[in-house]
């Protein structure tokens, strides 16, 4: 039986909303991921291009996947499949809103096993394993942990299993609760160490690096890696934005909250950077350390600094929350899915989505720890199961998502009916240019670049 209700649901007021979509951005793109692509990619000019991807691209594209969902009305396959209705088109649009689910899922994959290194370093700080810091330490803790399969395995599954459970119960009350608390404390916990950073750590040398750019240090590939994080970091191109437009109140502007969602999204990108930076470059650190370099930066500030211990457990618990509230955002709508159109009990379907997870997550887990199954020999060198996997969800998935989305609020739909979505005429007169012309252009120019058709 399939259900075709139109969603009656909806986020109390413009706050309520601002808030959720805030704490499904907010993640480990902003604290884990950006200071380390930011570091493997040469800084400041990086960063620049980045801020121009969010606010040329992301957010219009942010402005399209809410109306979708506003008008829709429904989980994000069949709220592209109503406009495309609504406008007389093909249904073969809906998917465009398939996509994103299928790259949320992926994401989910290794998301789960990041979230698991977060919660290692609870336990970690709470034992006092970083000592004092001594950055010869804290580097090998990292590398024990990583090439500890098992524990990889064990604390992955913990993850897996309470992201499943909570969805299974579907009580989603008592966990945004906990959020709204949390995410404000996360921030202030931030800006704290911000400014220990700063006094402590070598601010300069971090603002230098992360806001001077130098585009000499900027590659093709960086640019893909800019533009897919924009994507990456706001939750676009993966389902959720057009569900929660689908919840939208009547009377909020798409325009002025996704400005807003975005704005705090990238203050908290950046201001992890310049938490990090200061203590890479004050301890001769490696900025392209990669993956792990927030767990190979921030315990030597937490070992040096007084009451160190209590701030460390403090700052993984607040990361595993963030991490926790994306992830459980990444897996509904799979489970959405199986209930609707499979026939799932909602309990059922919670652990079948999160057993296809666990298996996907044994992929990352051997790619981390070096396992020979998950190393791939190619002619480019050795690739590793789990930056196949970013790199596919991030760089090549997400963009062309985004870009279909382009195509089909700006080219496909009917444009009174996406009028009639994005408020203000002077914002849509706007808006409308961008989405048609420049957003889709820009992307593609990208990666013609990158596919090397092209040389700018
Ligand atoms: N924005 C999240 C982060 O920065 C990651 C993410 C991508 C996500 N797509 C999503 C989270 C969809 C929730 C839903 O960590």
């Amino acid at each position: 039986m399939q259900k075709a209700t139109r969603q009656t649901n909806r986020w109390s007021n413009r706050l309520a909303y601002i808030l959720a979509a805030t704490g499904a951005a907010v993640g480990l793109g902003n604290i884990w991921k950006f200071p380390y692509i930011t570091g493997q990619n040469g800084g400041g000019a990086f960063v620049l291009v980045y801020l121009v991807c969010i606010l040329f691209i992301g957010i219009p594209v942010m402005m399209a996947e809410v109306a979708l969902g506003k008008h829709g009305r429904h989980t994000p396959g069949r709220s592209v499949l109503e406009v495309a209705k609504s406008s007389g088109k093909s249904h073969w649009w809906s998917l465009v809103g398939w996509m994103g689910v299928v790259s949320g899922y992926l994401i989910l994959s290794f998301y789960v096993v990041i979230t698991g290194w977060a919660l290692a370093y609870i336990y970690k700080a709470g034992a006092g394993d970083f000592g004092t810091g001594d950055p010869k330490q804290v580097q090998a803790l990292f590398a024990d942990l990583t090439n500890d399969g098992w524990a990889l395995l064990g604390w992955t599954s913990t993850v897996v299993l309470a992201t499943v459970l909570v969805i299974g119960k579907g009580v989603k009350a008592g966990l945004e609760r906990a959020v709204s608390a949390l995410m404000p404390l996360l921030f202030l916990l931030l800006l704290g160490l911000a400014i220990y950073a700063a006094s402590e750590g070598d601010f300069w040398a971090a603002f230098h690096f992360m806001f001077a750019p130098d585009f000499s240090k900027l590659s093709i590939n960086g640019v893909v890696v800019a533009l897919g994080h924009s994507f990456f970091t706001l939750s676009l191109a993966s389902g959720i934005m057009i569900m929660y437009g689908a919840y939208l109140p009547e009377g909020v502007s798409i325009a002025k909250s996704s400005v807003w969602i975005a704005f705090f999204d990238t203050l908290v990108a950046l201001i992890a950077g310049m938490v990090i930076y200061p203590v890479v470059f004050a301890n001769h650190l490696e900025p392209g350390a990669g993956p792990g370099l927030i767990f190979q930066t921030l315990p030597i500030a937490f070992g040096q600094m007084p009451g160190g211990r209590l701030v460390g457990v403090l700052f993984f618990i607040m990361l595993v929350f963030a991490a926790f509230t994306s992830a459980l955002a990444l897996i509904e709508s799979s489970v959405a899915w199986l209930v609707e159109k499979r026939g799932f009990g909602r309990w059922q379907a919670a652990f079948a989505a999160g057993f296809g997870i666990w298996l996907l997550s044994l992929g990352t887990i051997a790619s981390v720890s070096n396992m020979p199954i998950a190393i791939f020999h190619t002619p480019w060198g050795e690739v590793h199961f789990f930056a196949i996997l970013d790199y596919l969800t991030a760089n090549i998935a997400l963009p062309i998502g985004g870009l279909l989305i382009a195509i089909f609020t700006g080219w496909v739909a009917n444009k009174a009916l996406m009028a009639d979505m994005i408020d203000a005429p002077w914002v849509f007169r706007l808006w409308h240019p961008v989405i048609k012309y420049l957003a889709p252009l820009a992307i593609l120019l990208v990666f013609l670049q990158l596919t090397g058709v092209i040389h700018l």
